[in-house]
């Protein structure tokens, strides 16, 4: 994964070696590539930054996207306890992935639902959702605002709080996708694939994203 000078499909890639890590061994190369971008971003927000520790409580916004089951799994690895939100169909998914408690965000009050949190990754990052994730963070938590960053009146709102809010962006971690790999391989850690789409049908997968009803990850195969 090379995040910053890509950003473009490709079959092969150059990058600096400690980018890089071994594939797990009971992964084939399509799964496999559905790992470093999504792996890493869920991994960095809830080691280097957030620095979840056992028995602190961790709510995923968008738990069954590509960064949110990973999160979620990557989470009860930590010892956290662990609340999704997600649409109600994805909520036996989820809860075999590990999570304690899924929110169906449709139907219930998040902010009624769960509280007392430590750490709040909210992958959705509307202003909507960022409202309930400094509402139910308790004070000196953290709210990880992943898509779009956070307006004035939101980090007004936090300081009242004492919530902290920090943003994030993904960064080539050889020695972290390496620690990925070997949850995967251990099998305590899943991907999911939702589809495989040929390189001419990109459009296809881009469509589908924006969407945003997808349940893990989107791959693209060059042949
Ligand atoms: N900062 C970084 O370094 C970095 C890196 C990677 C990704 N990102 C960003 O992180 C975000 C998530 O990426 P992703 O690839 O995981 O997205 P994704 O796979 O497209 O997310 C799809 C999931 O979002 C759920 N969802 C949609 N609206 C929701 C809502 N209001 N509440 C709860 N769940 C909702 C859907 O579940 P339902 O069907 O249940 O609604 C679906 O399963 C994106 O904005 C992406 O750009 C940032």
């Amino acid at each position: 994964m090379v995040p910053r000078a890509a950003s473009a499909y490709a079959e092969y890639v150059t990058a600096p070696s400690r980018n890089f890590a071994r594939k797990p061994a009971n992964l084939g190369h399509v799964e496999a590539a559905a790992v470093p971008l999504a792996g890493l971003t869920a991994y960095q927000m809830l080691t280097a930054l957030a620095d979840v520790q056992k028995d602190q409580r961790v709510l995923i916004h968008a738990a069954a996207g590509g960064v949110g089951h990973l999160a979620v799994q990557f989470a009860k690895q930590l010892g956290a306890y662990v609340g999704g939100t997600a649409s109600a169909g994805k909520h036996d998914w989820l809860r075999g992935l590990g999570a304690d408690e899924v929110i169906d965000y449709h139907s219930a009050d998040v902010v009624a639902a769960i509280g007392d949190l430590d750490v709040v990754v909210d992958l959705v990052g509307s202003e909507a959702t960022l409202a309930q994730s400094v509402a139910v963070t308790r004070r000196g938590g953290l709210v990880v605002a992943v898509p779009s960053g956070t307006s004035p009146e939101l980090l007004a709102r936090a300081a009242e709080s004492g919530v902290r809010v920090a943003s994030y962006l993904v960064e080539p971690d050889g020695h972290a996708l390496g620690e990925i790999a070997e949850l995967i391989e251990s099998g305590a850690v899943r991907i999911e694939v939702e589809e495989v789409f040929p390189l001419a049908e990109a459009g296809a997968a881009h469509r589908l994203l924006e969407d945003g009803r997808t349940r893990g990850k989107l791959v693209l195969a060059v042949r």
